[in-house]
């Protein structure tokens, strides 16, 4: 791996191997979506906890100031909305050189395989891996289900993370699963997890997020289980617990506890 990319690479996953993503990218297609509705406000308190933000480049330049130390990994694809006809018709929706010019350390991109644009969205991937190795910058492959959230399992994520490992990324997003092991052990570059819609409980994240790092995701990419929940700073701390201390589930419930009493 040449320096550029290793440097960028080491700025994304940590000396300890794991990584703490905190993605604010939601809008590119929710619009302003709840306890995200004016991102400066949502990011400031959690920005400390963060190794680095998955955000587009309209929400970068208005709501993170340019002296902020975190690296950003640019969400790059888009095209789409809650309303329009189909989510997964993506295109790539900024150049190489804004990516350059914005100083990102990588870009995200959705794939939708099984979709009707699995082809397009398979070849922007490819596309934007053979813009992203020219300059040294990584691209991390979003495993997109649109609105069909019960599409993940472990036999369909194991699909999406080969291929778009395969296509080139050097990161792939995914979503935990039962049986993760064998989305793991089919996909050959590191997986990051997804939290998807808030779920239930504070405890239901830190298991699955154990579990996931246990059977070797090296972190996670999450975002609406932790600014949408009511102690987002609690939260984020926990789950930094659980990705870089090993905390166990039951650990990282009484870290939040004793956070959100502060
Ligand atoms: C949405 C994304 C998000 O980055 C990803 O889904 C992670 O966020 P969450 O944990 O809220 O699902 O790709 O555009």
């Amino acid at each position: 791996m040449e320096w550029g990319m290793a440097n960028r690479m080491a700025q994304l996953i940590q000396a300890d191997g794991h990584c703490l993503f905190l993605p604010v990218d939601h809008g590119y297609f929710q619009g302003p979506t709840r306890k995200l509705e004016e991102p400066r406000k949502t990011l400031a308190p959690l920005l400390p906890y963060a190794d680095a933000i998955f955000i587009t480049r309209g929400v970068l330049r208005s709501s993170l100031a340019p002296d902020n130390a975190k690296p950003i990994i640019l969400r790059v694809s888009g095209g789409t909305s809650m309303v329009g006809k189909d989510l997964a018709n993506e295109g790539i929706t900024t150049s190489i050189e804004e990516v350059i010019r914005l100083n990102a350390s990588a870009v995200g991109i959705s794939i939708f395989v099984g979709s009707d644009y699995e082809k397009e969205s398979l070849l922007n991937l490819s596309r934007l891996v053979d813009e992203g190795e020219k300059y040294g910058i990584p691209v991390m492959a979003v495993t997109a289900v649109g609105k069909e959230l019960e599409k993940r399992d472990a036999r369909y994520l194991a699909l999406c993370c080969r291929i778009a490992a395969e296509l080139g990324a050097r990161v792939v997003k995914t979503y935990w699963c039962e049986d993760f092991e064998r989305v793991l052990t089919g996909c050959p570059v590191p997986v990051v997890m997804a939290g998807g819609p808030q779920v239930d409980t504070e405890l239901e994240v830190f298991e699955f997020v154990y579990d996931g790092i246990q059977k070797g995701a090296i972190g996670v990419n999450l975002g609406r289980n932790i600014w949408q929940n009511d102690f987002p700073v609690a939260m984020i701390k926990a789950i930094r617990a659980v990705v870089h201390e090993n905390a166990s589930p039951k650990q990282a419930q009484e870290l939040y506890e004793n956070e959100k009493n502060k």
